[in-house]
């Protein structure tokens, strides 16, 4: 049995689907945080486990029988590495065979305020001797709208990089690139996969191919993390919003995205979309 934890988000249930569409001879749990969470995935002939990284208890009982289990890195940033140990910990008690970790690119280089939890649960997960394959993913594609704020309404983009260019991967394609690597265990055993598309862009050439395949001048000014700390702050954003954004610059501004690796061609086995072809989808929609 495959046991995928944070099976109800976004990255976890569109690694269900492509797991499903594979029709593998193996069944396929997901594991939700509560009944109500897993009933869309029951409807696809999905088992459901319930847990909660923070109870280890119920991370124990739903290890069971499970040969491989995905990590999906947790969504709740407070003790996080804790939540983490705590999944390991169960696996190794529950005897499960290989662990898969969404991880962060790069993420021993601590280039990311995010980085150092997922740099301690890679380390608790080799030092559990089970079998891993790590993910490091970059920062999802998807997510560009949401940096770019209001920019596509004002044309004005200010957002910090300190000039590094940023490398983003179709998070969907993410899921691929994991029901790929669930489907054949062995292949991919005790391996670390770097996961970004194929090319980095400074946020000057971000905003020129938006400029460009939306007609409308976009203009990148590249400000200090601080300088945009207190402009969300001014603006009046939830405290918890401005943190992610401000994370996000740090990671920019510290060229914590600045890497371009082949490792997701390898594992869908064709290129992965690149940012034009995002953009163009964009600002058609
Ligand atoms: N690479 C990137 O750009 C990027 C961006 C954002 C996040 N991430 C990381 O990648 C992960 C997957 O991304 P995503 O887009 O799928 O995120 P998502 O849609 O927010 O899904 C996160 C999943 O984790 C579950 N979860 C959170 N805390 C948990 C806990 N204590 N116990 C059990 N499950 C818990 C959530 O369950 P509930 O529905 O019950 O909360 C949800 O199913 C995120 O959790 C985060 O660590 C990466």
């Amino acid at each position: 049995m495959i046991l995928v934890t944070g099976a109800n988000g976004n990255l976890g249930s569109q690694t269900i689907d492509f797991l499903l569409d594979k029709n593998i001879n193996e069944d396929i749990a997901g594991l939700v945080r509560n009944e109500e969470k897993g009933a869309e995935l029951k409807e696809k002939g999905v088992e459901i486990r319930i847990g909660d990284y923070t109870d280890y208890p119920s991370i124990e009982e739903a290890v069971q029988g499970v040969n491989t289990l995905l990590l999906i890195s947790s969504s709740t940033l407070e003790g996080r590495a804790q939540q983490h140990n705590n999944v390991i910990e169960a696996a190794k008690k529950g005897g499960v065979q290989q662990i898969f970790y969404t991880s962060i690119v790069k993420a021993e280089e601590e280039l990311s305020p995010l980085s150092p939890d997922h740099a301690k649960t890679e380390k608790l997960i080799k030092e559990s001797g089970i079998p891993y394959t790590i993910y490091r993913n970059a920062f999802y594609m998807e997510f560009l709208p949401l940096f770019l704020g209001e920019a596509m309404d004002t044309g004005q983009w200010a957002f910090p990089s300190d000039g590094n260019p940023i490398n983003l991967a179709l998070r969907s394609e993410m899921a691929e690139a994991l029901a790929n690597g669930l489907a054949d265990t062995e292949k991919h055993a005790n391996s670390i996969y770097e996961i970004t598309s194929n090319q980095a862009y400074t946020l000057d050439e971000i905003a020129s191919m938006l400029s460009k395949a939306s007609g409308k001048e976009i203009n990148h000014t590249d400000i200090s993390a601080s300088e945009f700390e207190q402009g969300l702050n001014e603006a009046g954003l939830p405290e918890e919003q401005v943190a992610m954004s401000v994370m996000t610059a740090q990671t920019f501004v510290n060229g914590g995205l600045d890497f371009t690796f082949d490792d997701m061609e390898k594992l869908l086995g064709r290129k992965p979309t690149g940012l034009k072809t995002f953009i163009k989808q964009f600002v058609e929609q």
